[in-house]
Order: structure tokens, then sequence, then C-alpha cells
């Protein structure tokens, strides 16, 4: 039987350092440990946690949190142009991306540094410097709670947007992801698009390490690093406006940052957006949003969940009172 420990803190277990507490918290490293767990959580509620680093708890949680300690890496495929990876939906996602790179197999090197496992990238199809996990994913196992089996899905299945799948939203709680394929290129391709990105490579000789090199000096100067503030990245998402609405915005704020994106439409800076209306910077309490990326909502140290959903609250509010834009959470709230 797998060690379910009770009134168990998960301070160690959220990337916000939140000290919440599991009535009951358990882990599992194969399918057949899961299942037995799925057996005893039977009707109490569950959540399954990888890194815990896109979470934001409110309380306590009334129910049982299982983490997900899946592991390995394998290589399971190869054809001429690919090779095919399976990884543990418990594997390290950083550690998945240097142990590909290590063999040179390209595609991962954009998404170097993300914090969290394997298992959780599909769950809102991740994505930094202009790739997004969909660009590489083959196929993942995942457990069907409900009906006791393992289950196959393909890219369609997954129905992957900008920070979103099937996983997120239609069917969220319903399944377990297992493990995962990327397929990889032998040759690669080099996406090196992304503004911050291109001026970080300069006139470096390209390569998927100079890549990732480049993406960690990014993300290092820019991202808080948990372990020192706690924070789940992005908060919100950036917004999506048809192109008239955004000329229109553009009219009254000609300084607003945007991008093109999916379906002739146009994703706005989040970021810019908040920190125009005087974020940036902002501290209450232990609660706040980060001095170098208005993005991030931080915790200095003992602010609860409630404090920094609070300020989600009036960061939302605000942005919508001046532009008249809503943002969503991209930060799964517990
Ligand atoms: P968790 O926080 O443990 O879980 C997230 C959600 O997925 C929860 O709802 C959980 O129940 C569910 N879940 C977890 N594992 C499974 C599973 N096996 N099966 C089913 N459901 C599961 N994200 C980006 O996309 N791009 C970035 O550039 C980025 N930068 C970040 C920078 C920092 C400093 C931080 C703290 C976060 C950043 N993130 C970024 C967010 C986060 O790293 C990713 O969302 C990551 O994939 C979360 O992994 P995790 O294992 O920590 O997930
Ligand atoms: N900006 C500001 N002020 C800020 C922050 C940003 O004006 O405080 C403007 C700047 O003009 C900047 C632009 O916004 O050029 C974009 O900023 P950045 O490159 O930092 O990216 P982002 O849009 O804020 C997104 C993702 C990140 C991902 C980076 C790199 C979302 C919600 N966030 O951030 O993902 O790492 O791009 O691709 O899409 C995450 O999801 O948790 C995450 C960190």
């Amino acid at each position: 039987m797998i060690a379910i420990v009770e009134n168990a803190s998960l301070k160690a277990y959220n990337t916000f350092g939140l000290d919440v507490k599991a009535r009951w918290l358990g882990r599992f490293a194969s399918v057949d440990e899961l299942a037995e767990a799925a057996e005893w959580v039977g009707e109490r509620p569950l959540l399954v946690l990888g890194g815990g680093s896109n979470v934001l708890f409110r309380g306590d949680f009334n129910g049982v949190v299982l983490l997900n300690e899946i592991r390995g890496i394998e290589l399971i495929d190869e054809d001429e142009d690919y090779v095919y990876v399976r990884a543990g939906a418990g594997e390290s996602w950083d550690g998945l991306v240097q142990y590909c790179i290590g063999r040179d197999w390209a595609g991962l090197e954009n998404l170097s540094l993300i914090p969290g496992n394997a298992g959780a990238a599909p769950m809102q199809n991740i994505g930094a410097y202009g790739v997004e996990i969909r660009d590489v994913f083959w196929d993942l196992e995942a457990w069907n709670l409900a009906e006791r089996r393992v289950q196959t899905f393909t890219p369609d299945d997954c129905e992957f947007g900008y920070r979103e799948s099937v996983f997120k939203r239609r069917l969220r709680g319903q399944y377990v992801i297992l493990n995962l394929v990327l397929r990889l290129r032998k040759q690669p391709i080099f996406h090196t698009s992304y503004g911050a990105l291109r001026e970080e490579l300069g006139d470096r000789e390209l390569g998927i390490r100079a890549i990732s090199e480049a993406v960690i000096r990014i993300r290092r100067s820019k991202l808080p690093d948990p372990a020192e503030i706690g924070n789940a990245g992005s908060f919100f998402k950036n917004p999506t406006v048809p192109v008239a609405r955004f000329e229109e915005l553009k009219g009254k704020f000609p300084e607003m940052v945007a991008y093109p994106a999916e379906g002739g439409n146009m994703k706005l800076a989040a970021g810019w957006l908040i920190e125009q209306c005087g974020w940036k910077g902002f501290r209450r309490g232990d609660a706040g949003v980060h001095a170098r990326q208005a993005l991030v909502l931080v915790n200095y140290g003992n602010a609860t969940g409630e404090e920094i959903y609070a300020l989600s609250e009036e960061v939302l509010q605000s942005v919508q009172d001046r532009f008249g834009v809503s943002l969503e959470r991209e930060v799964n709230i517990i």
C-alpha cells in the first residue's frame, strides 16, 4: 500500500512557497501505484501535482494531493529525420531538455529552464521564446480516473491552444498524465525570431546549446527564481484581441506592445498593460508584483494565497478600467 500522510504541509510543493496543508498527501511512481492510490482516494477531492510551479492555493486543500514521481527517459524509436523520446511525467522538465540537448536532439532548446515536471507540460502547452510543446509533441498516455484505464492522446486529442489543452479545460481533473513522447529533430531548425532572443544571441554562432544558453540568460535576468522569491511565472495570459480592436487601442495608447497571433488576431503584452497601471514593483505585506516583470506576482515570504489572489483581482480590475481589456489567469487556482 502506498503511504498517505495526514495534514501534510505543501510549502515545499508549491513554488509560491505558500504554507498550506493537504488533508492527505501521497505519491506514486508507477501506473500500478497510481491505480492503488486512486482506489484509496475514492470520492475524496484529488489534486495531482508535479513541481507545483503553476498553482496558487487560496487555502488548505481538503482532499488528497498526489505527487507524480513516474521517472524514466527513453529513446523509443528513430527514423532518418527524427528521434522519439518518451519521458515519465515525474521527470524534471528542464532535466529532460538538457538530456536531449546533450544528445544533439533538437526542438526543446527554446523551452530551457521552465520549472516543473514533464507531465504538466502538455497541461498548458508550455511555451517560451517562440516555441510551444505542441511543436514537438507526439503523444501521451494518461490514466482515466473514472474508467481506471490507460488512454493514448494524440496531438489532436490534446486540443492545444495558447497556454491551453483539453486537460486544463474540458477534461480537467479526469486524467492523470503518465508519460509523453516528443519527436525531436536530428537536424535542428532554429527558432530565433523572438525579439529578446535575437538580441541576446547577437552574432554568436547558432546552435541548440547557444540558443538554450541565451534563453537561460534572458530568463535569469527577469524572472524571479522561486528558490529566492515565491512565484508561479506569468500569473495572467497575454490577452488576444481582434486587429480592429487593437487599432482602436493603439490610437489611444500609441506605445502599446502587441504581436500578431493566431486567426489574424493580436496578442497584447499583459506585462505592459499591468506596468502602465502602475503595479510594477508594487508590494503590500509580502504579496507583490515583480519589479522586473509585471506579469509575475510574487510572495516575498509570508503572504497567503488569499492575499495574492486579492492582488490579482485588483490588477485585473485596473487593466479592465484603464484599457477595457479582460485579463485571464494563467495559473491554476486551487
Ligand atoms: P504543477 O504546478 O504541479 O501543476 C499544474 C497543473 O497541472 C495543476 O492543475 C495540476 O493538477 C496539473 N498536473 C500536474 N501534473 C499532472 C499530471 N501528471 N497529470 C494531470 N495533471 C497534472 N510556463 C510556460 O508555459 N512558459 C514559461 O516560460 C514559464 N516560465 C515559468 C517561470 C517560473 C519562474 C515559474 C515559477 C513558472 C513558469 N511557468 C512557465 C509555469 C510552469 O513552470 C509550467 O506551467 C509547468 O509546466 C508546470 O509544471 P509543474 O509540474 O510545476 O505543474
Ligand atoms: N513588458 C512590459 N513590462 C513588463 C513586462 C513586459 O512592458 O513588466 C512588455 C515588454 O515590451 C516586453 C513584452 O512585454 O517586450 C513581452 O515580455 P516578455 O518577453 O517578458 O514576455 P511575456 O509576454 O511577458 C511570455 C510568457 C512567458 C514566456 C515569455 C517568453 C505568457 C503569459 N507568458 O511572457 O511564459 O517565458 O513570454 O516567451 O505568455 C509563463 O507562462 O509562466 C511564462 C513565464
